[in-house]
């Protein structure tokens, strides 16, 4: 009792401490900016622990996409007094004038060809403009100081290191072009560019101390993530209950099949669901929500022939991850046949541990 008591009191007393001076952020149009630091939206940016502003949230996802091995950081910034509007299987409204930032760094398996000191990569950023929303990423220096717009994207040389294994690879920052192949929405027809992460059923989770970083919350506590959003008022419309949820990929005492069905959600679902480039072309759909096991690629042979499938038949062939094309072009690397085709230059070992479990795990069965 007392203890929470006094966290209340410390926490009233640093939010009403800490009226900085506002980011950058309209409810009109958002100017591109050359410099990130140009935008204001952390305190720091320089240091080592990057501190987002006022009116912002450091969220995390139940299950995240794979980005070879790079450390993410994610932070919603919203502009002062408005909401995002819950939706139970959609991603999230957002008031214009909102900026997601998601800032990749090196982790502790990575390293630089170039031997600067810098641990941060790239920030992509997403801005809500009255037209929609406006995608691009921000190349850091080296030295972790300030990060440069790159419409183009980059390529970064890398060095991987597990403890038996050392890789040289090339770690791609996307174009403003493939931030659309992955942010699209073809729904009511026309293309548009959309959030993916910021579902309900990604957010659902414990929001523990280690994300806890907003000035609005400096004190140590556990909460659903949802609910905190809500409190802070940057959620509005959240249920009392029914609120969907996916498994994280990581988590063994969750099922295989629910945590295999998380990790094709977040690395797959934006191409292959139904108003998506991928999933039209390829009638594979890899959404959580996905009940018919054959849409799922169960003796689905795929739409395209070619290399893509690596001599086999069969999306996938239940019991046999070694026959499936769908564990197949998640491991490999060659191009033309490596799924996501972009977004990655490594095999992500324990997904693929994951998903042949999961394939292992069906009743078997022969495809006709
Ligand atoms: C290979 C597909 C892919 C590409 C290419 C891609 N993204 Fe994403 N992005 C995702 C996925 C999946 C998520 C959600 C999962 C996560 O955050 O780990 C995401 C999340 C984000 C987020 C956090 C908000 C959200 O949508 O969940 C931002 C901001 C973002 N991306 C910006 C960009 C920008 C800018 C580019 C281009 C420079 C880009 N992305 C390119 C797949 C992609
Ligand atoms: C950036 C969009 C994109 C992402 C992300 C993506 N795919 Fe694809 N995928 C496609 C497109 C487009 C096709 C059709 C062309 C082809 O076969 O190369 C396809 C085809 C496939 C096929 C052949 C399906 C068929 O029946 O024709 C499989 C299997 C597949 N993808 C698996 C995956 C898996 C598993 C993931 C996640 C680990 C994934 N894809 C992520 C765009 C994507």
């Amino acid at each position: 009792m007392i203890p929470s008591l006094i966290k209340v009191l410390i926490l009233v007393f640093i939010v009403s401490c800490s009226e900085t001076a506002k980011p950058n952020l309209n409810p009109q149009e958002i100017k591109i900016l050359t410099n990130l630091s140009e935008y204001g939206l952390f305190a720091n940016q320089g240091d080592t622990q990057m501190v987002p502003k006022n009116e912002s949230f450091k969220y995390d996802l139940n299950t995240p996409l794979f980005s070879d091995y790079t450390d993410k950081d994610r932070v919603i910034f919203l502009p002062k007094d408005t909401q995002m509007q819950y939706l139970s299987e959609k991603e999230f409204e957002f008031p214009v004038g909102s900026i997601i930032a998601k800032t990749f760094s090196l982790s502790s398996e990575l390293s630089r060809v170039d031997n600067k000191p810098g641990r941060r990569l790239e920030t992509r950023l997403l801005i809500h403009q009255p037209k929609g929303w406006f995608a691009v990423s921000y190349v850091w220096d080296g030295e972790d100081k300030d990060a440069h717009i790159a419409y183009a994207g980059e390529n970064i040389p890398l060095i991987h290191k597990t403890v038996d294994s050392q890789k040289k690879f090339t770690y791609a920052v996307p174009s403003r072009n493939q931030c659309t192949s992955c942010h699209q929405s073809y729904e009511g027809r026309t293309q548009s560019i959309v959030p993916i992460g910021i579902k309900a059923k990604h957010l659902n989770k414990e929001y523990t101390s280690k994300n806890t970083i907003s000035f609005r919350d400096p004190v140590e506590m556990t909460t659903n993530q949802l609910e905190l959003m809500k409190k802070k008022g940057m959620l509005a419309g959240l249920p009392f209950w029914g609120i969907p949820k996916v498994a994280d990929f990581a988590n063994v005492d969750e099922s295989v099949n629910d945590r295999a069905r998380a990790y094709l959600d977040i690395n797959c679902a934006h191409c292959h669901n139904k108003n998506a480039a991928g999933g039209m072309n390829s009638k594979l759909i890899l959404s959580s929500d996905e009940s018919d096991i054959s849409s799922l690629g169960a003796c689905k042979t795929p739409g395209s022939a070619g290399k893509g499938g690596g001599g086999l038949r069969y999306d996938i062939v239940p019991g046999h991850a070694d026959q499936s094309i769908l564990v197949y072009r998640t491991e490999t690397t060659e191009p033309g046949a490596m799924m996501p085709q972009i977004g990655r230059a490594l095999t992500h070992v324990e997904g693929i541990e994951l998903l042949k479990k999961w394939i292992n795990q069906m009743d078997k069965k022969d495809c006709p």
